[in-house]
């Protein structure tokens, strides 16, 4: 096999897995949780998983790419445990699935920036996300996604991934910061930031068996954690990066770029007064097309907000494709282009369906983000905490000397023991849930 490709230094990978991470994670599905699930007390559970969980999580997938500079499926081989490779094939299957339907939203991003330069949704933006949000052109609009995505992946990591994402996350900052200051001037702002910001422990205590699965899906969806991405790019990292600095930094832009996102959304759903938990995956496109429409210079606006969006989803779409991409190159010794172009071809017809009905769609994406991450990721933390025996050294490499003695044996038994019980306690909780989306759609179909 040939010499493996690394990065080009090591901020180059930081801002890789910023910007797989950072995405319609944060933009989209962030907010329409957060509605649904009531506002501030989901927020207040979703941040301590991210600690709890999500950062000690994410260090599990460095580990097992960085000892192993394999894809998720050749990784256990490589580490002397072939029994664990369908660990693997799970996360390339998630990646189909997930890939399949963030394109279609990353789709709707795409049309939303060019109907904003035109204006086609300011007159009745409700309308509007429900005229073209499924049908034949959201299909062509899943299909451009595709396109663009197989032409980053075909350049290699290198000249294709890092080169784009170098610019597109401080891109991203700087435009949310702009719209942050605009949506707090808009009247009625303050009952939103009051909504998002002011967690009642009443409803904590009373809805933690929904609120769980959920918060938990989320986290694992922004991080990009439980189909082997993380593992994917950390297996292109050298051996003296300091891994715990590193996924600090990721989660920290990440969760940073979640909140900000929602700090724009929350105050402008309630100064046009929509009510959060009502457009469901469509909040971000309702919402922000209502604000939008009321704000000067909409055309504008608009078209940075969605240009924004688009460039988010672009930067975590290709790291999805990625992980299935370096599996069917290092596996069938096949080259890039061609195998990215039939994975693409493969993830846009998987697609399909959910460019034609919401109720689909919404399947995908509670399979993924409550039941097959949350597998995918537990299974990956009962292997690096019980089985993958190199594990603690692993992290050790490149550790600051104030944290060498004591830090990865905390962390090995935290995974042991406190992460392995959550993962199983959201899958009892979300199988649940996951049966009952089925029956929904099984009786309306019939
Ligand atoms: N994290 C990305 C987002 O928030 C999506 C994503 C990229 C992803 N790679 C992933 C989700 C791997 C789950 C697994 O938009």
């Amino acid at each position: 096999m040939s010499e493996r490709e690394q990065w080009g230094t090591r901020i180059g990978f930081i801002l890789a897995a910023v910007g797989s991470a950072v995405g319609l994670g944060n933009v989209w599905r962030f907010p329409f949780q957060v509605g649904e699930q009531g506002g501030a007390t989901f927020l207040l559970m979703y941040v301590a998983i991210i600690l709890i969980i999500g950062l000690p999580a994410m260090l599990v997938e460095f580990t097992i790419g960085r000892r192993s500079q394999r894809n998720p499926i050749d990784a256990f081989e490589k580490l002397g445990h072939r029994e664990w490779s369908f660990v693997g094939i799970l996360a390339v299957i998630t990646g189909f699935i997930i890939l399949a339907y963030y394109s279609v939203v990353a789709g709707w991003t795409i049309r939303y920036t060019g109907a904003s330069i035109t204006g086609a949704y300011f007159d009745d933006p409700a309308g509007y996300f429900g005229e073209v949000s499924f049908g034949i052109e959201a299909l062509g609009f899943h299909a451009v996604f595709m396109v663009i995505a197989v032409g980053i992946v075909a350049f290699g990591i290198k000249r294709g991934i890092e080169a784009c994402t170098k610019i597109l996350v401080p891109a991203i900052i700087v435009l949310l910061l702009g719209l942050i200051v605009f949506g707090l001037t808009l009247e009625g702002a303050g009952e939103g930031l009051t909504y998002y910001l002011t967690p009642e422990f009443d409803a904590l205590r009373d809805n933690w068996m929904e609120l769980l699965p959920s918060a938990a899906g989320q986290a694992l969806f922004t991080l990009s954690l439980g189909m082997g991405a993380m593992i994917t790019y950390s297996s292109y990292i050298a051996d003296d990066d300091n891994l715990v600095v590193d996924s600090g930094w990721i989660v920290g832009f990440n969760t940073a770029i979640a909140l900000m996102a929602g700090l724009v959304i929350f105050p402008v759903l309630f100064s046009v007064g929509v009510d959060p938990a009502d457009p469901g995956p469509g909040a971000l496109f309702v919402g922000f097309g209502e604000a939008i429409a009321e704000a000067p210079a909409s055309e504008l606006i608009g078209a940075f907000f969605f240009g924004t969006v688009v460039i988010a989803a672009v930067s975590s779409g290709i790291s999805i494709l990625e992980v299935i991409v370096s599996f069917v190159i290092d596996h069938f010794e096949v080259d890039r282009i061609p195998a990215t172009i039939g994975v693409g071809v493969i993830v846009f017809i998987v697609g399909i369906p959910t460019a034609f009905d919401g109720s689909i769609l919404d399947l995908y994406d509670g399979v993924v983000a409550e039941v097959l991450l949350p597998l995918g990721m537990g299974l990956l933390v009962l292997f690096a905490g019980w089985f993958f025996t190199d594990a603690k050294d692993e992290l050790l490499k490149g550790l600051g000397p104030a944290t060498r003695d004591w830090l990865p044996t905390v962390w090995l038994w935290h995974i042991r023991t406190v992460i392995l019980a959550v993962a199983v306690l959201v899958l009892i909780l979300s199988s649940g849930g996951a049966y009952e989306t089925l029956m929904e759609i099984l009786e309306a179909t019939e």
